[in-house]
C-alpha cells in the first residue's frame, strides 16, 4: 500500500533534460496501483523545501502542479496513497511538512505506537495539521534533527526509527542538505535504483525502471541515504551494512499497456507467455525436473509430513488449486490457510511441516507475518513470488519464482496463472524426489503442461462471446459462480474478479454444497457460471456437475457453462456454453480461469469502472 519514490542527480549532467520532478512523477505514475487516494510531491530548492499534494489520482496532483508550479529542483520524494491514519484528504496526503517548512517525508505502512509518540511530541509543545501517524514520524525525525542529531539528517532518522513501531517506509529530505534523501525501512518495501550521476529510491523498481535496471535490496532494519553518485547503508544502530545489488529482468515496456485499453486486458492477454516463462529451464538435459532455484536441503523435502500453503485472496485460490494438485502427486496432506488466519489459531507445524507461501508481490504483510510465525515454529518456508528482491522470497528457505513479469493492475490474472504453474511444478518436483510419480508419468504432465500457452493462447483468442456477455450484463446485480474438485477454486476466483472490478455481489461456491443452502440463492434470470471439469478421466465429477446444472436451470437460472470443447453433454442445460481446449482435469484451471477473467473485465469497463484501479483497494497490501 502506497508507492514512494525519490530522486536525486546532478544537475550539471550533459544530455540530462528532465528535473527531479519529472522523475518522481512519472515514477510516481507508475507506483499509482500501490495506492490512489492522493499524490504528492516535495522538492528542495534554493534552500527551501516546497511542497504540492492534492487528494485523488497523481492526474489531480498534476493539475495541481499545472497551477502552482513547483521549482526546479535536483532532488524530490513523491507519494501516493492508499489511506490507513486519516480520510483522503489534502491535509492528509504526503508529503508532510515538517520543522517551519524545512523537513519533508512521506511514509508507507503503519505506525502503531502513533498516539503513545503523539502525546510525548505535544507535551514538547509540537502541534499537528494532519490526522495522520506519518506526521507524528516526521515530527519525530525534526525533533532528533535539531536535538540530539546535531542536525544529521541520517542520525535524526535513525534516531526516531528506534522508536517507531509497527510497519514504515519513511523518506526524508531537508533544507539544509539539499543533495540527499535518508530512507529507513522497517517491514514495508523499499529498493535502490542505481543511475549515472543519478540515483532513486522506490518502492518496488517501477518507480525507476525506466531509468536503470540496477538495484540495491535493503534489508529491515536499515537506513540508506543517497546522493547523486553515491549510496550508503547504516543498521538501526548505526553500523554500517552492505545492500544485496541485483539486475531488474524485465523493461520499461513490460509496465506499459501496450496499446491495451487497460493493464487488466494487457495482463489477461500477456498470460499465455507468463506460463510459458514460469516453465522455463526447470528441466535438464535428461527430462529431469530441476528446480534449481529451490535451495533447500533435498532430505528435509523427502522428510516433510505435511504442507500447509499459506497466500491471501487470489494467491490463495491458487493455493487451493495447488493442494488438489501436491495431495494426488506426492500424497502429503496438504491444507491452504488464508495468511492472516493462520498464525492467530495456533496452528500445529513443526521441523516435519513444509510452508509454502504465495505472493504475486512479495510485500503482502499477513502472508509475511505469517511466514515468520511457521518458521519461529521450526517449519521450512518455500515463497512462489513473482517480485525478486521483495520480503516474502527474502524471509523464505528457498524460492521459487514465477516469470509473470510486473502485474500492475489491481485484479490479479497473470500472476494467479503463473502461481498455479509454479505450484504444479513443486507438486511434480516433490512427488519426483519422493519417488510417488514415475518419470515418464511427470514427463506426461510436464508435456500437457508445456502445451498450455497455446490452449491459453486459443482461450484468449476466442473469447468475444464471453467479452460480449460482460459488456451485455453491465447492469446485473448479482452473478454466481459454481465448480468442483479444481474447479472450485476457479469459481471463487471468478466471484473474486467480479466483486472487485465491477463492485457486484458475487460468489463461489462448491457446487456440491448447493443443495446444502445456496441453491435458495436461484430464481428466475438468476445469472450463474459452471466450471465443468473434464468428461475424459474423472467421469463420475463431470456428471455430478452437470446434475448440478440440471437443478439450477430447473429453478429458472441462467447458466453460462464453461467446458471442455465437445462436451456435448452440457449443451441441453447451459443457456451459453464457453468451450476451453481439453485438458488433464488437475491443469484445467489455467484455461477454465481465463474467461472468468475477460468476462469481469468487459463487465467493469461496461459499467464505466476504472478496471486497472478499483475503489478502496491496492495492489500490495503491506499492512495486516
Ligand atoms: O501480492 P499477493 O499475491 O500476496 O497479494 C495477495 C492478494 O492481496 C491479491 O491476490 C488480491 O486478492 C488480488 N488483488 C485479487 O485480484
Amino acid at each position: 500500500m502506497c508507492g514512494i519514490v525519490g530522486y536525486v542527480g546532478l544537475r550539471e549532467t550533459p544530455g540530462r533534460e528532465l528535473y527531479a520532478l519529472d522523475y518522481v512523477l512519472e515514477g510516481l505514475r507508475r507506483l499509482e496501483y500501490r495506492g490512489y487516494d492522493s499524490a504528492g510531491v516535495a522538492v528542495v530548492a534554493d534552500g527551501a523545501v516546497d511542497c504540492r499534494k492534492k487528494a485523488g489520482k497523481v492526474s489531480s496532483l498534476d493539475a495541481e502542479l499545472a497551477a502552482n508550479p513547483l521549482p526546479d529542483a535536483v532532488l524530490g520524494i513523491g507519494h501516493t496513497r492508499w489511506a490507513t491514519h486519516g480520510g483522503p484528504t489534502d491535509v492528509n496526503a504526503h508529503p508532510h511538512v515538517i520543522d517551519h517548512g524545512r523537513l519533508a517525508v512521506v511514509h508507507n505502512g503503519i505506525i502503531e505506537n502513533f498516539a503513545e509518540l503523539k502525546n510525548e511530541l505535544t507535551g514538547k509543545g509540537y502541534t499537528f495539521e494532519s490526522e495522520t501517524d506519518t506526521e507524528v514520524a516526521g515530527t519525530l525525525v525534526a525533533d532528533y534533527y535539531n536535538k540530539d542529531a546535531g542536525r544529521d539528517l541520517t542520525e535524526a532518522v535513525r534516531l526516531a526509527s528506534q522508536r517507531l513501531e509497527g510497519a514504515f517506509t519513511l523518506l526524508a529530505i531537508h533544507a539544509d542538505h539539499p543533495d540527499r534523501i535518508v530512507a529507513a525501512r522497517y517491514n514495508s518495501p523499499l529498493v535502490i535504483g542505481l543511475g549515472k550521476d543519478e540515483n532513486f529510491l522506490g518502492s518496488d523498481v517501477s518507480g525507476f525502471i525506466q531509468h536503470t535496471k540496477q538495484a540495491v535490496e535493503m534489508d529491515n532494519n536499515q537506513i540508506v541515504t543517497i546522493t547523486a553518485t553515491d549510496y550508503s547503508i547504516i543498521d538501526f544502530d548505526g553500523n554500517p551494512v552492505s545492500g544485496k545489488p541485483f539486475e531488474v529482468t524485465w523493461d520499461a515496456a513490460a509496465a506499459e499497456k501496450g496499446g491495451f485499453n487497460s493493464f487488466m486486458e494487457k495482463e489477461i492477454h500477456d498470460q499465455p507467455s507468463a506460463v510459458h516463462d514460469t516453465l522455463l529451464g526447470r528441466l535438464d538435459e535428461t527430462g529431469h525436473l530441476t528446480l534449481d532455484e529451490l535451495r533447500i536441503d533435498e532430505s528435509l523435502l523427502r522428510s516433510v509430513d505435511k504442507i500447509v500453503v499459506i497466500a491471501c485472496g487470489t494467491a490463495a485460490y491458487a493455493g487451493h488449486v495447488a493442494r488438489y494438485a501436491i495431495e494426488h502427486w506426492c500424497r502429503i496432506p496438504t491444507e491452504v490457510e488464508l495468511a492472516h488466519e493462520f498464525r492467530y489459531r495456533d496452528p500445529i507445524v513443526n521441523e516435519k511441516t513444509l510452508v509454502v507461501a504465495l505472493s504475486q508481490s512479495g510485500e503482502t504483510m499477513d502472508t509475511l507475518m505469517a511466514i515468520r510465525h511457521a518458521r519461529e515454529q521450526g517449519a521450512k518456508v518455500i515463497a512462489i513470488c513473482n517480485t525478486n528482491g521483495s520480503s516474502i522470497p527474502r524471509e523464505s528457505d528457498a524460492n521459487l519464482y514465477t516469470h509473470a513479469g510486473p502485474e500492475i493492475a489491481v485484479a490479479s490474472t497473470k500472476a494467479f496463472l503463473a502461481q498455479i504453474t509454479a505450484a504444479y511444478l513443486l507438486g511434480l518436483y516433490l512427488a519426483q524426489l519422493r519417488g510417488n510419480m514415475f518419470a515418464d508419468e511427470i514427463g506426461e504432465v510436464l508435456s500437457e503442461l508445456q502445451a498450455m500457452p497455446e490452449k491459453i493462447q486459443t482461450v484468449i483468442d476466442g473469447a468475444d462471446e464471453i467479452k460480449a456477455m460482460g459488456t451485455e450484463m453491465g447492469d446485473t446485480e448479482s452473478v454466481l459462480f459454481l465448480g468442483r474438485h479444481v474447479g472450485f477454486p476457479v469459481a471463487l476466483e471468478g466471484a473474486l474478479k467480479l466483486k472487485e472490478i465491477a463492485y457486484i455481489h458475487a460468489e463461489g461456491f462448491a457446487a456440491g454444497e448447493l443443495k446444502h443452502g445456496p441453491i435458495a440463492l436461484i430464481e428466475p434470470g438468476q445469472k450463474v457460471f459452471v466450471v465443468v471439469p473434464s468428461p475424459r478421466g474423472r467421469n463420475a465429477l463431470h456428471s455430478k456437475v452437470v446434475s448440478n446444472i440440471q437443478e439450477i436451470r430447473a429453478r429458472g437460472a441462467e447458466t453460462i457453462v464453461i467446458a471442455e470443447e465437445g462436451d456435448e453433454a452440457v449443451a441441453p442445460y447451459a443457456n451459453h456454453v464457453i468451450s476451453v481446449p481439453a485438458s488433464p482435469t488437475l491443469l484445467q484451471p489455467l484455461l477454465a480461469t481465463v474467461p472468468l477473467q475477460i468476462f469481469a473485465c468487459a463487465m467493469a469497463e461496461a459499467k464505466g469502472y476504472d478496471v486497472d484501479q478499483p475503489r478502496n483497494l491496492a495492489k500490495s497490501v503491506t499492512v495486516e
